[in-house]
């Protein structure tokens, strides 16, 4: 009504005076263009009175096929890393299975509020910034789903502020028990189905038959144990065990060599090469011995025809094949060493460690199938519409005592450092 009359009117004054048709089009587009932008700011208003119901109203002015992620950022470092994924054309370029999904790190492309995104992901990483609390939203409307995305060990990162309980929605990590599940590494076999990391797996039954006559894989190899150090700050476990089990290897005249961080110096084509070439073992030492995290480390061995002895926190019958690593934690380093040197001396156990790749290939899980996954359980009704909440996230995530870890980082109040330092208090 508004519109149209006063277009009339307008209209009538431009006949008067005389004017071109196309100088009428261009005043139309201007009164369109006024009026949408007056019932945008009009819903504004709405919507600081409604804050939790405002949804529907507001979502006519997006493309209703589309479901909006918002990944939260805090400063313009992190929006880079997002960057690459910024729309809806990695959802279609990867062959997700739904790819009516919008990624944004820009909280304003909806009428300039975030409460009209359908997910909003919280990277774990924002969660070390001072302040964060107060960078988070200031408010959430019920149909939103807030997803945090975690993918660093939980022992080694927990989260001890209280104001994370019955935060999040949904959860997106490497932990069995998230809405979305996101391994580092899959276990395939050979027409490409994942069939690892899987909590009720069966392994073909013929992994740990040795035959004679395999030799291929040891003609090069002259030294026991490469590890190859990423991270220099290595904790407190792994450099208590090392000199154990150098000493338990010397008795065989075995080695374990460190690689990196003032330690020997990979050859020139590098460590990739020194593995495959020299090293019949690899210590895949995941920096922590956190449930179900089994992170790439373990490729620098299965890449190079090195068998990982894995030293993690997992159930590794659920993620790697049979017989084709060594646990670490299931011997005596005196016993780990006895068993290495006789793998060694024998090339048909030693080769048997390689019978998995008669029906697997083991690879880095693709980063963006997370994304997949949220924007197919973005699209289920059901899911979607169901009420879910994490009431208890810190003890989800990190289930050991949180007192032990948690110091009341910056805190002012009494009684939250008084708690702390009283053990009977659970912080
Ligand atoms: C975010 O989107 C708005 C439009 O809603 C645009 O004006 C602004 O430039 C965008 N910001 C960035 C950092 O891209
Ligand atoms: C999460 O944050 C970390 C550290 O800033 C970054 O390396 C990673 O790419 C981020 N991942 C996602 C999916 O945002
Ligand atoms: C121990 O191994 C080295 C090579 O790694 C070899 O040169 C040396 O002869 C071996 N010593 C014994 C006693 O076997
Ligand atoms: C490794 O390389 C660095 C720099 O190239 C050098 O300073 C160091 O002495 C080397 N270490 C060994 C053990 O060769
Ligand atoms: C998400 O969790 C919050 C906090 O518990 C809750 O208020 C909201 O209703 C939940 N929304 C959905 C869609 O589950
Ligand atoms: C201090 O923390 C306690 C919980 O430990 C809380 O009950 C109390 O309200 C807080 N006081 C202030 C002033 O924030
Ligand atoms: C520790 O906490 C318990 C239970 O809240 C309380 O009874 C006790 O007095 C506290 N002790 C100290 C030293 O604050």
């Amino acid at each position: 009504m508004y519109l149209v009359s006063r277009t009339e009117t307008f209209a009538k004054l431009f006949f008067i005076v005389s004017f071109t048709g196309l100088f009428m089009y261009v005043a139309l587009a201007f009164y369109s263009f006024h009026t949408a932008y007056t019932t945008v700011s009009e819903m504004g208003k709405y919507q600081e009175n409604n804050k939790m119901q405002n949804y529907d109203v507001v979502v006519e002015r997006f493309d209703k096929d589309l479901k909006y992620i918002l990944v939260w950022t805090t400063n313009s470092v992190q929006a880079e890393s997002i960057l690459q994924y910024e729309g809806q054309e990695a959802f279609i370029e990867r062959d997700c299975p739904e790819i009516n999904c919008y990624i944004t790190t820009n909280k304003t492309i909806l009428n300039d509020d975030y409460v009209n995104f359908d997910a909003i992901v919280f990277n774990m990483s924002i969660f070390w910034e001072r302040g964060v609390y107060t960078k988070l939203p200031d408010r959430r409307a019920k149909r939103q789903k807030y997803v945090f995305y975690g993918m660093q060990p939980s022992d080694n990162y927990p989260i001890c502020n209280r104001r994370i309980d019955n935060f999040f929605n949904w959860t997106w990590t490497y932990k069995f028990y998230s809405d979305i599940y996101s391994p580092f590494i899959e276990v395939k076999n050979l027409v490409g189905n994942v069939v690892a990391p899987n909590r009720n797996v069966i392994w073909k039954n013929d992994l740990r038959t040795s035959t004679k006559s395999d030799v291929a894989a040891v003609i090069t190899k002259t030294k026991a144990i490469a590890w190859v150090l990423d991270n220099c700050g290595q904790n407190a476990y792994i450099m208590f065990a090392v000199p154990k089990l150098r000493k338990a290897l010397k008795q065989f005249n075995l080695t374990l060599d460190m690689y990196g961080c003032g330690n020997l110096n990979c050859s020139e084509d590098g460590c990739s090469k020194t593995i495959q070439k020299e090293y019949y073992f690899y210590l895949a030492y995941e920096g922590s011995m956190t449930e179900d995290y089994v992170t790439a480390e373990v490729l620098k061995a299965y890449y190079n025809e090195a068998v990982p002895i894995v030293v993690g926190g997992a159930d590794y019958s659920r993620f790697l094949p049979e017989n084709s690593y060594i646990n670490y934690q299931f011997y005596t380093e005196d016993k780990l060493a006895a068993y290495l040197h006789y793998a060694i001396t024998n090339p048909a156990v030693y080769n048997a460690f390689f019978n998995w790749k008669k029906y697997y290939t083991i690879v880095k899980a693709d980063e963006f199938k997370g994304y997949c996954d949220l924007c197919k359980l973005l699209n289920d009704k059901k899911k979607f519409t169901t009420f879910s909440t994490y009431e208890n996230f810190r003890s989800w995530w990190y289930y050991g005592s949180l007192k032990d870890k948690c110091l009341p980082r910056g805190s002012t109040n009494v009684s939250e450092i008084t708690g702390y330092m009283n053990e009977s208090v659970r912080f």
